[in-house]
């Protein structure tokens, strides 16, 4: 497969709480399939020292592609990639695309995203559950809550995409630049859904393509129950205030408070 250059600055967001083991992995597997793509590392203090692994391999990049966020503490994916595309948004990036550390979301067919981009689109998810995409190794339990999550989210929210919940995914400036990013509360992975559902209501052109998400085999998954139960509250208020017509239109929900 050929690198094709494409119009525009890609910067891929890499939120990371312990993935020592990967990270190395995930960067160079990253600037083979994408040399001209920058990366930022959104590492939350993690203890098993990704962060100082990840300073070292900016460090030693001589084209200088990687750049690390050192936050404080455990913060929640969400929180991790706000800091990151503020600091993607004022480096004057043109493409914002988030990616796992783990290796789920394969840097070998980030292509497919890109191309998409590049062919019109605003916002372009990776998707498990269209034609041609598919998951690897995932406990049947991991299965059924994804499923189940994403026909409940289609369901309240009336959304059409297939794979709301999905966390690999490249946004064009200005979609994140119309929705209002300071306002997303979502702290875990009911973020990619909020992020998803406000773009398609301000109007984007969203796209879904298919991906292969291969589930890790280094280190723990970060899911709780706690992040199934803020998701669940989250998109049925969102799915009954959009119902009732309480939200904005320019997509974002009107601020509380
Ligand atoms: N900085 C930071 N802070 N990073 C975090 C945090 C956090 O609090 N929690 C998780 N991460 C990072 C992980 O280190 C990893 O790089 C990425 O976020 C995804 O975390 P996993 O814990 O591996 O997620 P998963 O495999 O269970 O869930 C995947 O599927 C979900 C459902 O489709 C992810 O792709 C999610 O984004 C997706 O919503
Ligand atoms: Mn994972």
């Amino acid at each position: 497969m050929t690198n094709p250059s494409y119009p525009f600055r890609v910067l891929v967001i890499i939120p990371t709480y312990n993935e020592a083991e990967n990270i190395t992995t995930i960067i160079s597997r990253l600037q083979a399939a994408q040399p001209e793509a920058h990366v930022l590392v959104v590492d939350d203090n993690s203890p098993d020292g990704t962060g100082d692994i990840a300073d070292r391999l900016a460090a030693e990049d001589a084209a200088d592609r990687i750049h690390v966020m050192h936050r404080t503490e455990k913060n929640g994916l969400g929180g991790a990639y706000i800091a990151g595309f503020h600091w993607g948004l004022d480096n004057g990036y043109d493409v914002l695309v988030e990616m796992d550390a783990d290796g789920s979301h394969a840097p070998e067919q980030l292509h497919r995203l890109l191309d998409a981009l590049n062919d019109g689109a605003d916002l372009v998810c990776g998707s498990r559950y269209v034609p041609g995409g598919s998951t690897v190794n995932w406990p049947k339990r991991r299965e059924i809550l994804s499923r189940g999550g994403n026909i409940y989210s289609r369901l309240a929210l009336g959304s059409s995409l297939r794979d709301i919940t999905g966390g690999y995914n490249a946004f064009r400036r200005t979609a994140l630049e119309t929705i209002d990013i300071d306002s997303v509360e979502s702290q875990g992975y009911c973020f990619q859904v909020d992020l998803k559902w406000r773009t398609v209501r301000a109007g984007f052109d969203v796209r879904e393509v298919p991906i292969t998400f291969v589930e890790r085999q280094i280190g723990e998954s970060k899911m709780s129950g706690d992040i199934v139960r803020e998701a669940l509250v989250k998109v049925t208020v969102w799915g009954f205030r959009s119902r009732l017509g309480l939200d904005r239109k320019d997509g974002n929900p009107v601020r509380q408070g």
